[in-house]
């Protein structure tokens, strides 16, 4: 039961849904296909892709460029925030330059220029916001700053009619948590990691097995490549824990999985008589195995998720939907294992396809499109911005969600 502060909270909190319509303009004429005019330039450098786009009110992408330091990157071993930063710099100004010319769109047509400007690292981030600030400042026009996160979770409503509130899942090489989108600007914070994201230990377990030489993943992401592998491994031949079983929140942990793994390698290390840098005969199975308990420790976090939104009324009874989104949701195995959960408790389960999960600047230049036609966080060109690195999702019912306690069901998670 919550203690009656957090219960008045709750309250507030559920107030009655607006259902707003998709592209919900105040007119609530915008659909998918109407005209309109307005034009918004996005440009995304928060981590270590450089990108942008050009959208125009309706959610047609007119023309789009992405320039991925992934590959950079994985020959370092990992982002080393200074290469991130030359690199955004080196091509910042070519990809907006694509994304304008391949849309036909003119600077001067532009109603206005979004930009990821929180959470990411800052090197990365000061890039897109130095260059965005110039460009609306010669063109004059006005500057609409975006949450990165944010921006993941509202990816979906560019692509189909998901009003709000709905249940979203972030999962990404930076990011975990679980939140209530209520509006464009408005989200509750149910969950989030207190160690590292499932996408930045499933990259770290890659590099410690060093999958880069394998001949299948040399030029793939952590996930990616985990993924590959996990298709001919045997999940069941190492038995990691699922983190946190003890802890009846939506929190998440990583590290304590990762540790487990990496004492697994190691052992397996010594028994083929190989060093740290060789590939091990069973890469397929610890790649399956590592997958499994991520995607089990996701699936019970969202569980208990759903089941805290139905306890305390904040989803709509009709079509109740869970929204996964980022890196880590491009992952097949994943996402069925959150279709389990979605089934048993009769959610719609919606994951945007791949292209739209990692980071790029049509989902930057949405969030400016939504924020553009509800009115809300529009910059005058002369605006004096700033970046964040640390940035919080909404408001925190984290606290509320722990003392709920809400033990969840066993539910097998079986996926072949
Ligand atoms: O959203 P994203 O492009 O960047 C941020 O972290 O914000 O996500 C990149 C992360 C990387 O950690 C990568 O390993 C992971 O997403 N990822 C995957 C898959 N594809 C990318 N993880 C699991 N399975 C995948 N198929
Ligand atoms: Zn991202």
């Amino acid at each position: 039961m919550f203690a009656s502060k957090a219960n008045k909270l709750i309250q507030r909190l559920r107030s009655p849904f607006k259902q707003r319509r998709y592209g919900g303009v105040a007119t609530g004429e915008s659909s998918p296909g109407s005209g309109s005019s307005r034009l918004v330039l996005g440009i995304e450098t928060s981590c270590d892709d450089t990108g942008a786009a050009v959208l125009n009110e309706t959610g047609s992408i007119l023309g789009e460029s992405l320039h991925s330091q992934k590959e950079v990157h994985l020959r370092t071993g990992g982002i080393i925030p200074t290469v991130a930063q030359q690199l955004h710099r080196e091509h910042i100004e070519r990809v907006v330059h694509e994304a304008l010319e391949r849309s036909g769109v003119d600077p001067r047509q532009l109603s206005a220029v979004a930009t990821t400007v929180k959470p990411g690292l800052a090197l990365s981030l000061g890039v897109g916001l130095e260059f965005s600030l110039s460009f609306v400042r010669r063109h004059g026009m006005p500057f609409i700053p975006i949450h990165h996160m944010e921006a993941h979770a509202l990816t979906v409503r560019l692509l189909q009619p998901v009003p709000f509130p709905f249940l979203v899942l972030l999962v990404s090489g930076g990011h975990s948590l679980l939140a209530v989108a209520r509006g464009v600007d408005d989200f509750l914070l149910l969950g989030r990691t207190l160690d590292e994201a499932p996408g930045d230990t499933l990259d770290k377990v890659a590099r410690r097995l060093s999958l880069t030489k394998h001949p299948l993943c040399s030029v793939l992401s952590g996930g990616q490549a985990i993924e590959l592998l996990a298709r001919d491994g045997d999940r069941l031949r190492f038995p990691f824990k699922t983190p946190m079983g003890q802890t009846y929140d939506c929190s998440f942990s990583f590290a304590g999985l990762r540790n487990q793994i990496k004492m697994t390698i190691e052992k397996k290390e010594a028994e083929e008589g190989i060093k740290q840098g060789t590939l091990l005969s069973c890469v397929n199975d610890i790649a399956a195995a590592t997958q499994h308990t991520v995607a089990c420790h996701l699936a019970k976090r969202t569980h208990r998720a759903v089941l805290f939104c139905k306890a305390n009324g904040l989803l709509p009874s009709l079509a109740p939907t869970l929204v996964v989104s980022g890196g880590v949701a491009s992952n097949q195995y994943i996402r069925k294992a959150l279709g389990v959960i979605t089934e048993a408790t009769g959610l719609r389960l919606l994951c945007p396809p791949a292209k739209f999960c990692t980071d790029n600047g049509v989902m930057i230049a949405w969030n400016g499109v939504e924020r553009l036609k509800e009115g809300k966080g529009i910059l005058p060109p002369d605006a004096d911005v700033s970046y964040q690195p640390k940035a919080p999702l909404g408001v925190d019912l984290t606290s509320q969600v722990k003392a709920a306690a809400i033990r969840v069901p066993s539910i097998q998670i079986n996926i072949s």
